[in-house]
Formats: structure tokens, C-alpha cells, sequence
């Protein structure tokens, strides 16, 4: 927003557009600490007034402006203090300046320098308190935020990015240049208290605590933020310090402390179930595999041709469950991308597909979507009876033939089709007639396991197998089952209240 508003009325450089932006971030931070608005100016191209580029609420108070304030022009009037700041190159405070809505304040403003020329003046309304926060915190609060505006005033702040530090939810510290704790806000006591300090941290050296205060150490010596998690006495905090300057002088330094132990428990957890989960994909791979030596050596053993392609076959649908287990094992969490493992299953399958002499080709359309790794099972053997069907029945009497898998989630609704251009489906052929398994599988896989349905469509051109299905889109999903729920909770209130 900077950028096009600066391009658009000033003559500001890119790199000053830069500056400006990275100011902009770190001035949050200063409003948040002040409790009250900043609002930054440029000059206009030409000269002729200044113009707002960019507004920073505060988060911890409400602000003063009811509208945004982005795009609003001001004259150069020099008695105002935003101007005399731009002419001057020094830092003004000025006495009730009346501002839009009604309000009066005092306006304190800030050059932004380059190379000794103000590019920017931002002003923050200075009487702005919080009514509901007075005593001691905000005034500290604003001591910081003076110095961290001192900062911005010598460039210091032109190129650090400080838009992590937070002053509601993380905790914040202060030093002075020999390491003593100068201010603790309310949530760095709980913080430290959790890490086993109940002592009262405030006139406390910081290297003298006993925990890794390494990140303050290093800002004390000037060094440039960088940001630590620290796993200590059970708990894990990260934290983060920059160093404070009065002109060239590190006078202290400036840390967040975050509590965040209970985030890098559930990432564990997560860890922990996501390694379980491959673990017990690779055993079931395993046994399958098991499963079908033993098979294929009953199958070395059949007596008659029947029985010699029966256990053949089981032995490929066995095999495929087996690979899909295996890619799974290979994969993350609870959902698998689609397209990703329906490829390695084709490259798999058609090694063994059927005639040598024949020239079927295959395409993979649509575009990927992940899905349930349970699903994933059930589709896979679903799609590849089709492929399977299609190489076996559809070019008999031919040469060549193409094959052709499509999948698509709308998240209203998921589909797959299988289709070829081979002789079609024999006449009289019905999905429910007939003893043959292969149908069967994908019918009750479809109907039974994926809650979906199938349509064919089949002519003298080949054959369509289309499944549909409910959508995979998590989030749609989640917004179903609670609808459903909602559905069922109101059944069960009216028949109640009906009895
Ligand atoms: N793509 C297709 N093109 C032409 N005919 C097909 C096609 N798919 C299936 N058929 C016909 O439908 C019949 C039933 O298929 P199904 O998959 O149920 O059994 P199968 O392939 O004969 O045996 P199985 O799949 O149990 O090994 C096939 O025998 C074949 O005649
Ligand atoms: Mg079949």
C-alpha cells in the first residue's frame, strides 16, 4: 500500500519507498507501547502539501480515527508540527493540534532521515493514553517506545525488522547496558515463572538468571536480532532481543520472550502419531507381501488353469494394496496427494498389463487433490479393475488403444473416469448381472466405502466409467459434518420436545 500510494504522489526512490515500508512495520510496535495511532507523511511531488501514506493502529487501544486516514492531505502550514519536523530535520512536540473528528491532541513528530535529507514524518497522537491502563506499565511502555522512536529518528530501524516484538500475548523485557532488568512486563514474569524464576527479575542481572539469555547478551554487544528457542526446565520459550542505541552507544536492550511450550508439544504429538502411522503402513505392506508369496506358491502348485489364473489375480490385487501401503508408509500425515501415487501404481501396473503385442497407451489427466490416506486404498484398487478391465476387454481384435484416467475436485464434488477407446461393453451387460469380480470390487468399494456412485456410458467407441464421489476438500468436509450434526441435534430436540 505504501509503495503505490508513495509512487503515485511522491518522488520517493524505491530504496526510500523500502525504508519507509520496513519503518512502517517496526512503528506497530511503537503505537502498540504509546496505545495510540502514528500516521506516516510524505511529501506531495511538487511540494506543495504532505500526504498520508500509511496509518498504524494501535492493538492496544482503540483508535482515534473512526476512517482510514490513507490518502489524506495536509497543507504546509509552518506552525503545524508535521511540517516544521519535514523543514527542520528535528523531532517537534506540539500543543493541541486539531485533527479530523473532533479530536485534540498533542502531536509529537519524527523525521525519517536518509542521508541527512527527511524523507517521511510520522506523528503519533501524544495524549492518546489508554483510559483503562494508567499506572506504571504505560509509562514504561511509552519510555520504550520513546527510545525505540529515538531509534527510528537516527536510523536505526531503517533496516531491522522488529514487526515480531509484540506487546500483548508475548512477554517484553528491557536491560540497561550492564544486563540489569530494568522492566518486565506481567506475561515475561509468568513466562519466567514457569521457567522456575519467582524472584522479582526487576534490578536482576540477566547473566545471572542461570538460563540461555544468550540473544540478550549478544543485542548487549550491539549484535542484530536473532531469534532463539530456548528448551529449558520443561518449558520451551523462544526469544528474541534487539539492541538499544542513543546514537552510536548500545544504552540497553529490548527482548520478547514467548511461551510456546505448549505449541512444540503438539507439534510432537503430531510427530509422534505421523511416525506411528508409516510405521504401521510398512507392516501391513510386509505382511501383504507375505501374503502373497504364500499364494504364489499355492498358485505354483494349482493343478488346473483356472485355478492357476484365480490365485494370479488375487495375487495382483493383493500386490497393488501392497504398493499403495508401501507409498503411504513413504508419505506424511493423514492426507496423500492423489495424482502422486495413482502414477507410481500405473508405472507399477503396466509392466504386467496385458498383451505385449498391443500398443495401449495411458494419459493421467486432472488436476491433483489429496486425499484421505483410507480412501486412497479403496480408490486405487477401484481405478486400476478399470485400468485393468479396459487393457484386458476393450481391444480385443485391435493393435492399439488409448487409455485415459481423469480425476477432478470441485470441492463440491469429486469424480474419476476411466475411459478408453476400445470395442465397448459387450450388449446386454449390466452392472449388477454377471459373476464376474471385477465389478463387483468397484461396485461395492464405490457404494459401500467411498459413499460415491458410478454411471458408464458405452458405445461402439469405447467405454466411460465415471465415479462419483463426495468431495475431498477438507474444510469443505469439516463444514458438512457440522451441518449434519446441527441437523441431528435439532431432530433429536424436536421429537424430544414433541414426546
Ligand atoms: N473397458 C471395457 N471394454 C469392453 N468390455 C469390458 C470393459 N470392461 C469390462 N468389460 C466387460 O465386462 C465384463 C466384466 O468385467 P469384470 O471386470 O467384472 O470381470 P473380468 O474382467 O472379466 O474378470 P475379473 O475382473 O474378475 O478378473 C468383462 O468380462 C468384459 O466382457
Ligand atoms: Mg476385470
Amino acid at each position: 500500500m505504501i509503495q503505490e500510494i508513495c509512487q503515485k504522489h511522491t518522488d520517493l526512490s524505491s530504496k526510500e519507498i523500502d525504508i519507509l515500508n520496513t519503518v512502517s512495520k517496526n512503528l506497530q510496535l511503537v503505537a502498540d507501547l504509546y496505545y495510540s495511532d502514528i500516521l506516516l507523511y510524505c511529501r506531495i511531488r511538487g511540494g506543495s502539501g504532505l500526504v498520508v501514506v500509511d496509518e498504524i493502529r494501535p492493538r492496544t487501544a482503540e483508535s482515534v480515527y473512526s476512517c482510514s486516514q490513507v490518502g489524506r492531505t495536509v497543507e504546509m502550514d509552518p506552525e503545524g508540527a508535521i511540517p516544521q519536523a519535514f523543514l527542520q530535520g528535528k523531532r517537534i512536540r506540539s500543543r493541541s493540534e486539531s485533527l479530523p473528528d473532533g479530536y485534540v491532541a498533542d502531536i509529537e513528530a519524527t523525521p525519517i532521515k536518509r542521508e541527512h535529507e527527511v524523507i517521511a514524518v510520522y506523528a503519533r497522537m501524544g495524549k492518546v493514553v489508554h483510559p483503562q491502563r494508567p499506572g506504571r506499565k504505560p509509562l514504561t511502555y511509552s519510555d520504550i517506545a520513546e527510545k525505540l522512536s529515538q531509534m527510528i529518528y537516527q536510523g536505526k530501524l531503517h533496516e531491522i525488522d522488529i514487526s515480531s516484538f509484540r506487546t500483548h500475548g508475548d512477554g517484553l523485557i528491557e536491560v540497561d547496558q550492564t544486563g540489569r532488568i530494568t522492566f518486565v512486563s506481567p506475561n515475561a514474569v509468568s513466562t519466567y515463572r514457569k521457567l522456575g524464576l519467582q524472584d522479582n527479575l526487576l534490578g536482576m542481572k540477566i547473566d545471572e538468571l542461570g538460563l540461555d539469555e544468550s540473544v540478550i547478551m549478544e543485542a548487549l554487544r550491539g549484535m542484530l536480532p536473532r531469534e532463539k528457542e530456548v528448551s529449558e526446565r520443561g518449558a520451551v520459550v523462544q526469544k528474541k532481543a534487539i539492541p538499544l542505541f542513543q546514537d552510536d552507544k548500545v544504552i540497553g536492550a529490548l527482548a520478547i520472550v514467548r511461551d510456546i511450550t505448549d505449541l512444540r508439544q503438539k507439534d510432537r504429538v503430531i510427530k509422534i502419531k505421523e511416525i506411528t502411522l508409516q510405521e504401521i503402513h510398512h507392516r501391513i505392506k510386509n505382511n501383504l507381501q507375505a501374503v502373497s508369496s504364500l499364494l504364489r506358491m499355492q498358485a505354483r502348485r494349482a493343478r488346473n488353469e483356472e485355478a492357476k489364473e484365480v490365485l494370479s489375480k488375487a495375487i495382483n490385487r493383493i500386490s497393488i494394496i501392497a504398493t499403495v501401503h508401501d507409498l503411504l508408509a513413504k508419505g506424511k500425515g493423514e492426507y496423500v496427494d492423489f495424482s502422486h501415487i495413482l502414477k507410481q501404481v500405473l508405472e507399477m501396473m503396466k509392466a504386467s498389463l496385458g498383451d505385449e503385442n498391443k500398443e495401449v497407451s495411458f494419459e493421467l489427466r486432472g488436476r491433483g487433490f489429496s486425499i484421505p490416506a483410507d480412501d486412497m486404498i479403496s480408490l486405487t484398487l477401484v481405478i486400476t479393475e478399470l485400468v485393468q478391465n479396459a487393457t484386458e476387454h476393450a481391444f480385443i481384435g485391435r493393435q492399439e488403444g488409448k487409455v485415459l484416467i481423469d480425476f477432478h475436485d470441485d470441492s463440491q464434488m469429486a469424480w474419476v473416469e476411466v475411459r478408453d477407446d476400445g470395442v465397448g461393453l459387450p450388449p446386454g451387460f449390466g452392472l449388477h448381472s454377471g459373476e464376474s469380480l471385477g465389478f463387483q470390487i468397484v461396485r461395492t468399494l464405490v457404494e459401500e466405502e467411498l459413499g460415491g456412485y458410478i454411471r458408464i456410458r458405452s458405445d461402439r467407441r469405447g467405454t466411460s466409467v465415471k465415479i462419483y464421489l463426495p468431495t475431498f476438500n477438507e474444510s469443505h468436509r469439516e463444514k458438512k459434518d457440522k451441518e449434519e450434526k446441527k441437523e441431528i441435534n435439532e431432530k433429536a430436540q424436536s421429537s424430544s420436545s414433541g414426546r
